[in-house]
């Protein structure tokens, strides 16, 4: 029999891009509620219009209601790009892009050759996500295909709508964390027809970025896209100056770093690109016409000293954009920190950014980028029921400060800016709670003997 759920709270989202249809873009309903059957959105709207117009269903006897009156409701956040292995070295001092991959990003990676340790680190990595209210990530695995299979099998468990892929890599890289074109070709394939379209589970081709493929590699990448016109491409564009650079060096006959990955075939929709930062029009205008979105990765950005993204010249070309976390090149898990930095970066640039576009970007701009729009990022009938529950006291002072909000506006931009994981009452998944509590509690710290500290 179908399972039925009647959710009330504040329900708010996003049906399109403030940018372009302003005031019209979202929709709030208050008091509000989503009725759900079997873990799929029947409808949202106003609380006592659903009641009466799906009254025969409520009154059915296995109708739950959910009560979360007085609370902000929206869609499950979607991270459109982030590294699970990097979860141990967030906030790693000091470096640059270049070094930071040398000196951390590197070393770590290479214990994921281990799958007991790669489970462990995907079981908090999807733990901290839910924590944080983010429901779908595109994720990087490490070169190790078991990484990767660690990965989807944790989020399987968790019923979680996720995309990842193993690194792909074979040059400038530690000997132990390289394959080659040929053995990226058939570890990939292999994982594609293993986890693709399993359940909610999806298959990115993941070469890391150009400097560490070699033209041989970046072809077999596109041999895969041609082979599973369906799965993702998820890579790094245009992140830092000292990177930019070295693309000139490595492809000195590439008109701009993205036609390397253009020429390559690469450039698609399903193609997700990480930072663009240092784009000429040209380079947007190629992002738009193949309908390849770019992923913002603002505390990323700060954190490692990259630079600043251009928001309004992806406007102008109607580039897609996703939000980012980047851990742990980025400083946060939150995607309500990782708006943060996202509107601090833009006021350094004259763009007012509101707490609607930071919510779109972090939901139904997520889902566009991920050509998932008919499954996830708002509450249109058929959509998947991932949603997060915003608190209105997370701590005594965010009581105070939500407390003196005079309008829906002020109210989300304030949740946004100053909200983390506290911010976020509960995280639904299909419809069910997951914020799991007493998963920090268990297997992971027991094993460093902090069961104590933690009691
Ligand atoms: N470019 C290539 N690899 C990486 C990585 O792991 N993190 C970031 N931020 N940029 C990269
Ligand atoms: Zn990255």
């Amino acid at each position: 029999m179908a399972e039925i759920l009647l959710v009330l709270g504040d329900v708010l989202d996003l049906v399109d891009d403030p940018a372009i249809a302003g005031d019209k873009a979202h929709r709030y309903y208050s008091p509000g509620a989503i009725l759900i059957e079997d873990g799929i959105v029947v409808e949202a709207g106003i609380a006592a219009e659903i009641k009466q117009k799906y009254a025969p269903k409520l009154a059915l006897e296995d109708c739950r209601v959910i009560d979360h009156s007085g609370h902000l409701i929206t869609p499950g956040f979607i991270d459109t790009h982030i590294h699970f292995p990097q979860t141990e070295m967030i906030a790693a001092y000091g470096e640059q892009l270049l070094s930071w991959l040398e000196k951390y990003a590197f070393p770590t990676e290479v214990q994921f050759s281990d799958p007991a340790y790669a489970k462990q680190i995907a079981e908090l990595f999807l733990n901290e996500l839910i924590n944080n209210g983010t429901t779908t990530a595109l994720v990087f695995g490490t070169v190790h295909p078991q990484s990767v299979d660690a990965f989807f099998s944790v989020a399987q468990k968790y019923n979680l709508r996720m995309i990842a892929g193993k690194v792909m890599m074979d040059r400038n890289c530690p000997d132990d964390l390289s394959d080659t074109a040929e053995t990226g070709y058939t570890e990939s394939k292999a994982l594609i027809e293993k986890w693709h379209n399993q359940g909610r589970l999806s298959y990115a081709v993941t070469p890391r970025f150009a400097p560490t493929s070699s033209p041989e590699q970046l072809q077999k990448c596109q041999q895969l896209l041609a082979e599973y016109p369906d799965v993702y491409l998820h890579t790094h564009l245009s992140e830092n100056k000292a990177e930019c650079e070295w693309i000139k060096d490595l492809f000195p006959h590439e008109k701009n770093y993205l036609s390397v990955y253009d020429n390559a075939g690469l450039v698609k929709k399903r193609a997700v690109f990480a930072h663009g930062i240092y784009l000429d029009d040209s380079e947007y205008q190629c992002l738009a016409n193949k309908q390849a979105a770019l992923s913002h990765c603002p505390t990323s950005n700060l954190f490692i000293g990259s630079g600043l993204f251009n928001l309004a010249k992806c406007e102008h070309h109607k580039v897609t954009v996703g939000l980012g976390t980047d851990v742990g090149g980025g400083s946060s898990f939150s995607m309500l920190q990782t708006f943060n930095e996202a509107y601090k970066v833009q006021q350094l640039q004259d763009y007012k950014m509101s707490a609607f576009k930071g919510l779109y970007l972090a939901t139904l701009g997520g889902a566009k980028a991920l050509d998932l729009t008919a499954k996830i990022g708002n509450f249109l009938p058929g959509r998947e029921a991932d949603f997060v529950v915003f608190h209105n006291a997370p701590t005594p002072f965010l009581a105070f400060r939500l407390a003196k909000c005079t309008d829906l506006h002020e109210r989300l931009f304030c949740s946004m800016m100053l909200g983390d994981d506290r911010m976020i009452k509960q995280t639904y998944i299909l419809g069910k709670p997951a914020k799991n509590a007493a998963f920090y509690a268990s297997t992971l710290y027991s094993s460093n003997n902090a069961q104590e500290e933690l009691a």
